[in-house]
This record gives structure tokens, sequence and C-alpha cells, in this order.
């Protein structure tokens, strides 16, 4: 599919109002998404869990309008919040050429989110993706489409807002970003993993440690600016297409000795591009580090299958099999807590996509 497959067919319409909420997840990525082209497109294809827990509820109104530019307000947590508008305002300029109808309505927005805001915890990805479900499904209401395009568009609409986002739509696992071995990968637009997955996956645990909840010091979108000429980066996007082949095999045979390893080696990738960068960064906090160490002890002792992963932040991502819960969890409590921020983290799992209330 091309982009301009996104652009409606002419239609007539009789505009009324509505409304309609949506539900998304967040989404954790093994492969990282980190550089991008013009026009929201990925320097290179990446894979991710969909979460269950970490969801951000979109209400969206429409009332009809005179055309003439998009209009909108929008509030978080119930509050009239202007520091979200440029965005916004940047999602719209992109999506109007894709859904022109959206000039004929006025639109209200009410998000809130299950985490904290700016925890580190892609909110992004879960916040433009349910808005672009509620959209699509504005646009549904006008034009009929198929549940397969829905999803498609709602993802295409998303990845506009934030990359990451198209990965928030259906799940437990979704590639954004072309891929030789991912049948119908496209850079376009995220789409559900359908190679063969190994049971174990299918209740993997996520728990998300908070360590610095504070606002992010640099954010994703500077930081994808910073892989335009960054030494390495060549490198690095072959590295990631190469990790989702090697990955292929051990989420069908649930190889999970070699799965840490993989999603440990992505994680701290993605940080080293980070530090060498120009100018250079640092998103790691010392916690960060000291977690990190311990998570490496506790495996090499005990031989409990426990990884990370992180973000383009200082939290810590823990990924682990639904049986051995309780022991992390253990852990978690007597060595771990003390590093996170007021000793909060989240108990999330792989999820199944996004829905409509
Ligand atoms: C480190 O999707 O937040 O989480 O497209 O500029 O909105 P924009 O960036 P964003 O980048 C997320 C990068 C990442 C890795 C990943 O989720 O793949």
């Amino acid at each position: 599919m091309i982009a301009n497959d996104f652009i409606p067919a002419p239609y007539n319409f009789e505009a009324g109002s509505g409304e309609v909420t949506w539900q998304a997840p967040s989404n954790i990525a093994i492969v990282k998404y980190w550089g991008k082209k013009e026009g929201q497109i990925p320097a290179n294809p990446s894979l991710s869990f969909t979460l269950d827990k970490s969801l951000t509820e979109t209400r969206m109104s429409w009332e009809p309008k005179k055309a003439g530019g998009v209009s909108f307000d929008f509030f978080f947590e119930g509050k009239e919040k202007a520091s979200f508008r440029p965005k916004l305002e940047q999602f719209f300029d992109r999506i109007r050429p894709y859904q022109p109808f959206i000039e004929s309505f006025h639109l209200t927005i009410n998000s809130s989110n299950t985490f904290p805001h700016s925890s580190g915890i892609a909110s992004s990805a879960s916040g433009m993706s349910a808005l672009a479900l509620c959209l699509t499904h504005l646009e549904r209401q006008i034009s009929e489409m198929t549940e397969e395009h829905f999803n498609r568009k709602a993802s295409f609409l998303a990845r506009l807002g934030s990359g990451s986002a198209c990965r928030s739509i259906e799940g437990p696992l979704m590639s954004w970003g072309e891929h030789r071995d991912i049948k119908g990968s496209s850079d376009l637009f995220g789409l559900r993993y359908t190679e063969p997955l190994h049971d174990i996956f299918k209740d993997y645990q996520d728990t998300i440690l908070l360590i610095d909840k504070g606002s992010k010091k640099m954010s994703s979108t500077a930081g994808h600016q910073l892989m335009h000429g960054h030494p390495f980066a060549a490198e690095r996007f072959s590295q990631a297409h190469r990790h989702i082949a090697e990955l292929k095999p051990l989420l069908a045979t649930g190889d999970l000795e070699a799965f840490i390893f993989l999603m440990e080696r992505e994680a701290l990738t993605l940080h080293a591009m980070m530090m060498t960068s120009d100018p250079y960064f640092i998103l790691m906090q010392p916690a960060t580090l000291e977690v990190i160490n311990k998570v490496w002890e506790y495996r090499r002792e005990t031989g409990t299958p426990l990884g990370f992963t992180l973000d383009a932040g200082a939290n810590v991502h823990l990924l682990y099999p639904a049986d051995n819960k309780d022991e992390i969890l253990k852990f978690i409590e007597a060595e771990l807590v003390a590093y996170c921020e007021n000793r909060q983290y989240i108990c999330d799992r792989i999820g199944f996509g996004a829905k409509k209330l």
C-alpha cells in the first residue's frame, strides 16, 4: 500500500453530531524504532509487545460546523490542556489530507491515562492511537470500510501523531516497518504479528519500575533527529533488521535465554545511540544501572528468566513469564522498589489491543 491509498474517495455526507470512546494501550518495543525519515517513516523496522493495563481512554464528540480549518478543544483528565495543543495541531495538519472531512466538525476530545503522564511510559503511543481510533470511527460513520482497513487506517493516522503509536492498535505483538521476513510489513502502519508465537509469550508480564517520573530531558522526537548523520546509524539500522530476523524463531520456540539477550542488547543499543549522538545525552539514571546489575545478578544466581528493556527514559521494563510472577514480584519488592521514585511500579502484561467502549 502507498500513502495515497489512505486518501478517501470523495464522499457525500450529512454532518451530524455524535460521540465515541476508545481505550488504547501503550506498547513496549523489543526491537526499537530509533531514527526516522521525512513523513514519519521509520529508519528501521521495530517489533513490540502490546500492553494491557497502561491505557489511554479518549472520548471524542463531534458537531457540524462550516468547513475551514480544524477546530477542536482538548481536555486531559478533565482540564483544558494548552500545553498539548501544538502537538495536536501538528497532528491534525498531517492527517488533514487523509481525513478532509474533519474540517466539517468541531471536535471535543477528553483524554485520561491509567498511568502517570510523562512517567516515561509511552503516553504518546496510547494517546495518539486512542485519538486516531476515534477519528477513524467518525470516518466509518460517513464512508464504509472493512475491519482490516479500519485498523490500518487508525494505525496510519496514529503513526502521523507519534511513530510508536501505530503499534498500539492491536496485539499481542505488532511490527512496524518493512522487513524481508514479515509478510505485508509496511513503513506506513503497524501490523499484527501473525508468525508463530510460543505459548510462554501469550501471558508474558511487564513490570515497569518508575525510576524517574520527571519529564524527559530530551524528547523522543528530538532524539530521532540525532540519528541523522550519526556515525553508527547505518550499522544500527541494519542490526535492527537482523534482530527481527533472529527474533522470529525465538518467538516461535520460546527460547527465553536467547530472547532475553536480544531484548537487552536492543535496549542498551538504543541508549548507546543516545550517548554517542551529537549532542550526546544520557537518559538512564544511576538507579537504572543499579537495577540492571541486580537483575543480572538475580538471573545468574537463580536461573530465573527475568530480562529488562528500556524506552527513551530512565524507567526499567522487567519482562518475564507469568509462571515466574510470584518469585519475581518478591524479588522486586525486596531488592528493586528502593530504586523507584516513591517506591512506585506498574504491573502490566501483554495485551490484545484497543477497545471501543
Ligand atoms: C524509544 O514514537 O515517541 O520508544 O515518532 O517522534 O513520536 P515520535 O517518537 P516515539 O519514539 C519512541 C521510541 C522508543 C522505541 C520504540 O518504541 O520503538
